[in-house]
């Protein structure tokens, strides 16, 4: 009798650690049950509560990094092995200042007297400046362009429905996001290009694409935000591709204002180019055809000058 009782404890505690609340969009939260609730630590004893049915602010989750960086914890889940990119994934990140809802603040200044304002993808947009720089308003970001470069494939990739393909696999991949802002989606077999244009109308304040872009910048870049660490790899014509860099640049409803400083030439441009890019790139690509993937980084840095 007392092994039987024994017995079905047992499994009732099973039970429990196997129903046990975690949170599927962000890996390094802590959940707390009955009731179930997560939050990520962004600073010493700062609890910030989490949605983890949605994809998480990325104004929250550049927070967490943060914290987790100045704590010498990994910002990486399987430490140790890096992978091709990750050198480039110094991109400038810095502590935000968010809004309780997870929207960026205006004016960022990362702890110290220079500050700056950035658009709602958290990306700067103007010169630094003091602390008294004035940021009147957080501008939107309302274009996206991701640009991805996958690996080699073995038979050419069939674009017949590129467009819903590729609409399909971000819809799939990053919960609730609206596959009707795939706007355009475009592809050149000879780079290995995908570039895919990501719109809402100007004036939307109801979509946000920056998060979505955010976690799709660590799937491939890094390591995947979510908890489940699988790669995300788009379904084109019944390929699946293996991504291997990715390059997003943010178009806000208002040009920025910043001064681009000139970059110097030599492999560690390119680098600095990619890092900017992501962060600060506000431009106008011209997606050329005939494009080598040689050339491909000097046509960036090319047009990062012309700015
Ligand atoms: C969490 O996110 C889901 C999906 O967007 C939403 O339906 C729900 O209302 C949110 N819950 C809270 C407590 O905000
Ligand atoms: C913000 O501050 C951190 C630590 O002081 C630094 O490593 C990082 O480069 C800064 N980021 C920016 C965008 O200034």
């Amino acid at each position: 009798m007392k092994m039987w009782i024994f017995l079905v404890l047992a499994a009732c505690a099973v039970g429990d650690s196997a129903l046990g609340c975690t949170c599927d969009t962000m890996k390094w939260a802590t959940c707390e049950d009955n009731p179930c609730r997560c939050y990520l630590l962004v600073d010493d004893g700062a609890k910030q509560p989490l949605n983890c049915s949605d994809m998480i602010p990325k104004c929250f989750l550049m927070k967490g990094e943060m914290y987790r960086a100045r704590k010498g914890q990994s910002t990486r889940t399987l430490g140790g092995k890096p992978v091709e990119t990750a050198f480039v994934d110094n991109d400038g990140i810095y502590d935000p200042e968010c809004e309780s809802d997870g929207k960026f603040k205006a004016k960022q200044c990362n702890n110290t007297e220079e500050c700056w304002c950035v658009n709602s993808a958290g990306v700067r947009r103007t010169d630094k400046g003091d602390k008294d720089l004035k940021c009147e308003k957080l501008v939107e970001t309302y274009w996206v362009r991701l640009q991805l470069k996958h690996k080699e494939v073995a038979n050419p990739v069939n674009t017949a429905n590129l467009k819903s393909d590729i609409a399909n696999s971000i819809h799939k991949r990053y919960k609730n996001f609206n596959k009707d802002m795939v706007e355009d989606v475009q592809y050149d077999p000879e780079a290995r290009l995908i570039v895919v244009d990501v719109k809402k109308p100007m004036g939307n304040r109801k979509s946000d694409l920056t998060q979505m872009a955010y976690y799709m910048e660590k799937d491939v870049k890094v390591l995947p935000l979510f908890k489940d660490q699988v790669p995300f790899k788009p379904t084109i014509g019944n390929q699946q591709l293996d991504l291997e860099n990715i390059l997003v640049y943010y178009v806000d409803e208002e040009a920025p204002t910043f001064t681009m400083k000139h970059l110097t030439g030599g492999i560690i441009a390119v680098i600095v180019v990619v890092a900017v890019a992501v962060v600060a790139g506000v431009l106008v690509l011209i997606f050329a055809k005939k494009r080598q993937s040689q050339r491909y980084n000097k046509a960036q840095q090319r047009e990062m000058e012309a700015m």
